[in-house]
């Protein structure tokens, strides 16, 4: 399958064309900030080519540009909104918490409060501490595995991103290859080893040296895709983990809270040893994240033991009122409301269902990918099952990809990244966003026919 790269360029110079004429007030922001910041960005994920919308509110389902574009946004705050832009549900208790003090730096009530919720709905935990950042979480953790194992060395998935935390920022990007950013010995490359999502027997030839830490693993693929496990995949790694003597540790900073209360855990049904937390954690305030296990591993973090022996955690906004009332609000809206996650969950099927039909429609191959409300949308020749396919099945040269983003956008609708669709719904989405979605995506695949040698 090829494609004529002057013809979709062309396109694509249409639309830029267009969604500069709609947002002129962004450039000059944008110009502003390429002076101020590296890339011009805050985040370096926030590219949206040739400059990002620079968004004023959100409400809901959707944020507003500063030159009054509305979008429906599907990326969500990185997937931290789940119950949507400023949420009624919450929004007065994280207004009466902020007259009241939003960071204390002493112990209180509210975030105890919040941990005795947790502890009681996330499997397998007794015991857990907050961060304030899905990193945090992976970086205080990576430590205890060590400290609890006595092994240094750890297992992660290529593909598999579980933030900058030093030696997990390895394979993540295609070709997966070494770590992702300068700064880091090289050396360091012996205490991480990196495998495929989904590939069990991968994970047991490097799992038999018995020399393994702990496993991180994200029970949905999220940055590499919106790749869902295979069957018995997750239940298989357990076997693994424990058949070797190495920690399981989920990162459910994607899948907390939103495949089911319990998250992946709950979800599929198996039990990670350490589970790291972010993003819905919160409940939209910054400063999420925290980790939890079982008291047996947790006790290693605590500050009274032994230096070599203990794996020391620490944070001056960590576990701050404001956030842990916002999150304890968040889970406990949706405690009461737990048919959200039926609504939700029944939204992503639908999606993935109506963008799978629109490749028999269409023959154009454009496959979905994902589970519950975290999905993939890809233009590849096969559905892909791993990281590596998501690249590497692809028709588009990049193209395709970067287009879609483009018109979706000029369309209102808004994602990250623009080289991979990967959707995170909020409980805030409805029906009637996912027909747009379609009716658009359709209308897309129409346009590019043109661009296509069948
Ligand atoms: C699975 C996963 N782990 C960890 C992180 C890092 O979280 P944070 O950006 O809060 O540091 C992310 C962020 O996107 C993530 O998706």
């Amino acid at each position: 399958m090829e494609i004529d790269v002057n013809e979709i360029k062309s396109f694509y110079s249409s639309l830029e064309a267009t969604y500069r004429e709609k947002t002129p007030r962004s450039l000059s922001l944008f110009k502003r900030a390429k002076k101020v910041f590296p890339d011009g960005l805050t985040y370096s994920i926030r590219k949206l080519s040739p400059y990002p919308p620079y968004i004023i509110k959100g409400k809901g389902a959707k944020v507003s540009d500063i030159d009054g574009n509305v979008y429906t946004d599907y990326w969500m705050g990185h997937g931290a909104l789940f119950l949507g832009h400023a949420p009624d549900e919450i929004l007065n208790v994280i207004k009466e918490q902020i007259e009241n003090g939003a960071h204390f730096g002493y112990e209180n009530e509210i975030a105890l409060r919040y941990a005795e919720l947790l502890i009681k709905i996330l499997p397998n935990a007794e015991a857990i501490k907050f961060t304030n950042s899905g990193t945090e979480s992976n970086y205080f953790v990576l430590r205890l595995a060590r400290v609890y194992t006595k092994k240094l060395k750890v297992i992660k998935m290529k593909g598999g991103w579980h933030g900058a935390v030093e030696q997990l920022h390895y394979n993540v990007s295609y070709p997966y290859e070494g770590f992702e950013t300068g700064g880091i010995p090289s050396e360091l490359d012996m205490y991480v080893e990196s495998v495929p999502f989904n590939d069990l027997n991968a994970l047991e030839k490097v799992l038999k040296k018995r020399n393994i830490a702990a496993v991180f693993l994200e029970p949905v693929l999220g940055g590499g895709g919106a790749i869902g496990p295979e069957k018995d995949y997750l239940k298989g790694v357990r076997e693994l983990c424990d058949q070797y003597d190495s920690l399981l540790v989920f990162d459910e900073v994607i899948t907390g809270f939103r495949l089911a209360l319990g998250g992946a855990q709950e979800y599929y049904g198996v039990k990670a040893d350490i589970v790291t937390l972010g993003k819905i954690i919160g409940g939209g305030v910054p400063g999420a994240g925290a980790f939890a296990g079982p008291y047996d591993i947790m006790k290693y973090v605590e500050k009274e033991r032994p230096k070599g022996e203990r794996a020391y955690h620490s944070g001056t906004f960590s576990g701050n009122p404001l956030t842990t009332m916002a999150g304890y609000a968040t889970i406990a809206y949706l405690m009461k409301n737990r048919g959200l996650y039926d609504h939700i969950n029944l939204l992503g099927e639908g999606i993935k269902r109506k963008i799978d039909s629109l490749r028999e429609e269409s023959e154009i191959p454009i496959y979905s990918t994902g589970v519950g409300s975290v999905i993939g949308v890809h233009f590849t020749t096969s559905r892909p099952k791993n990281h590596r396919e998501v690249y590497e099945l692809r028709w588009g040269k990049g193209l395709i990809e970067k287009a879609y983003n483009m018109f979706m956008r000029v369309n209102n609708i808004i994602y990250i990244s623009e080289d991979l669709a990967h959707l995170l719904l909020s409980v805030k989405h409805g029906e009637e966003d996912i027909e747009r979605f379609t009716n658009l995506t359709r209308e897309f695949l129409e346009r590019i026919k043109k661009v296509i040698k069948m």
